[in-house]
């Protein structure tokens, strides 16, 4: 894992129950997030490492069951950093701005549950065990007495307490969409797949990998497999001389997974990375396990090496879930009738939102920084701002 750096913070946010309704989400913690974000911006040309932990009550149930409501709450959070970051002309994931990571901390959890892989979802005790290094640890006033947070001040320094939101103000006129009912379903999946390119890792990015490790349940062995287009489809792509190969964006993608996934002291020690290169499709693997030291369960990561929009999801029966963003809805319907013709059970299919900076509810000043807040979820504007830099004659 990339080690964090003298100006990485983490924000604590309390969440009461789900679902929370977008507008009052950002009523609640625009204040909040905004002065935190400000505060954790580099003074230089580095990246400032920036975990927002979002304190979930009541989680007592299962994974998928919990799935839906939690990816709302993942997307709208993330995408309220992007309205905050366009308006207040702070950058996310490039030079001089700030890699924001959002996990959840699960308040249910037994006070001596530290098991280290459980992320994105983790219990207080464990995230305390981890005790990783954050220079900065910041909360709002409201939860500087609590006790867990006493317990997580350990974590860095505490700076002054944060403006706070409103609880009770909804900002929106507009009838709040319905959050989609959870799902009826129990089934637990171990095995889950995702696939995509993972160029330049955005925030978008980040939303669809939390989801992907989030869905698979914990209590037994669980493996997922990370698809990651090969080099060879992508020499068409604009910017194409920007592109990461192959190997950067499944270590980059790795160094997200890890941090949102694994709370240990000592990670090296209980992570093993196997390299695997055989001919053929999908040879070309990256394997990380990780190892929970007091009992022994696993968690395995294929990083894979795909060369079709189907990876192993057509070849392995056991994988059970897939996860989607909104835009690939048709790609998991492909994988699905291949997987129906060969007589195997269809994958579960989650899917998570495409971010935007929403229509209705929006501030004047959010609309005109709209495009400021595509450029930040999109790789191929990062790498059209990369390109520009590299040849400051032919920029703009
Ligand atoms: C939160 O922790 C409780 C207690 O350990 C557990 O029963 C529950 O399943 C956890 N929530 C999720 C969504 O994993
Ligand atoms: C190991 O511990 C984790 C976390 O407490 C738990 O979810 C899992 O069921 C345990 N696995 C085994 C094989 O006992
Ligand atoms: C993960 O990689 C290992 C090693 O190549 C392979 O045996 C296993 O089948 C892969 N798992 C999945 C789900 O693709």
């Amino acid at each position: 894992m990339a080690a964090l750096t003298s100006t990485s913070s983490v924000l604590l946010l309390p969440v009461s129950t789900l679902p929370l309704p977008r507008g009052q989400l950002k009523a609640q913690y625009g204040p909040t997030l905004e002065a935190a974000l400000r505060h954790a911006k580099p003074n230089d040309q580095s990246i400032s490492r920036f975990d927002i932990a979002i304190i979930l009550k009541d989680a007592v149930t299962s994974r998928s069951t919990l799935f839906d409501s939690l990816q709302h709450l993942l997307a709208d959070v993330y995408t309220l950093i992007c309205l905050i970051a366009a308006q207040h002309k702070v950058e996310l994931d490039f030079p001089s701005g700030v890699d924001a990571r959002v996990f959840l901390i699960n308040l249910s959890a037994d006070d001596k549950d530290v098991s280290p892989l459980t992320g994105p979802l983790v219990s207080v005790a464990a995230l305390a065990a981890s005790r990783r290094q954050y220079a900065h640890w910041r909360a709002p006033e409201s939860l500087h007495s609590s006790d867990y947070s006493r317990r997580l001040q350990q974590l860095g320094e505490s700076v002054k307490s944060l403006p706070e939101g409103h609880a009770s103000a909804v900002l929106s006129d507009q009838p709040q969409a319905s959050p989609a009912p959870d799902r009826q379903a129990t089934r637990l999946h171990h095995r889950v797949a995702v696939g995509g390119t993972f160029d330049h890792i955005h925030i978008g990015h980040k939303l669809l990998l939390t989801a992907t490790i989030f869905i698979a349940q914990p209590g037994e062995d669980r493996e997922i497999t990370i698809g990651i287009t090969g080099d060879e489809l992508l020499v068409n792509k604009k910017h194409a001389t920007v592109l990461e190969s192959w190997d950067v964006r499944q270590q980059r993608t790795a160094d997200f997974i890890e941090s949102i996934l694994v709370f240990n002291n000592d990670v090296s020690s209980i992570r093993s990375v196997q390299h695997i290169d055989e001919p053929g499709p999908n040879g070309k693997i990256v394997k990380v396990t990780y190892t929970d030291a007091k009992n022994g369960s696993k968690i395995a990561i294929n990083y894979t090496r795909i060369s079709d929009p189907f990876g192993p999801t057509i070849t392995d029966e056991s994988i059970s879930a897939l996860v989607i963003s909104a835009e690939t809805r048709a790609g998991g319907k492909a994988v699905n009738d291949k997987r129906t013709e060969k007589g195997w059970a269809p994958l579960e299919v989650f899917e998570v939102d495409v971010l935007d900076a929403g229509s209705d509810d929006m501030e004047q000043d959010a609309k005109v920084e709209k495009t400021t807040f595509e450029s930040k979820i999109s790789s191929t504007e990062i790498r059209r701002r990369l390109a520009a830099a590299k040849q400051p004659t032919a920029a703009l």
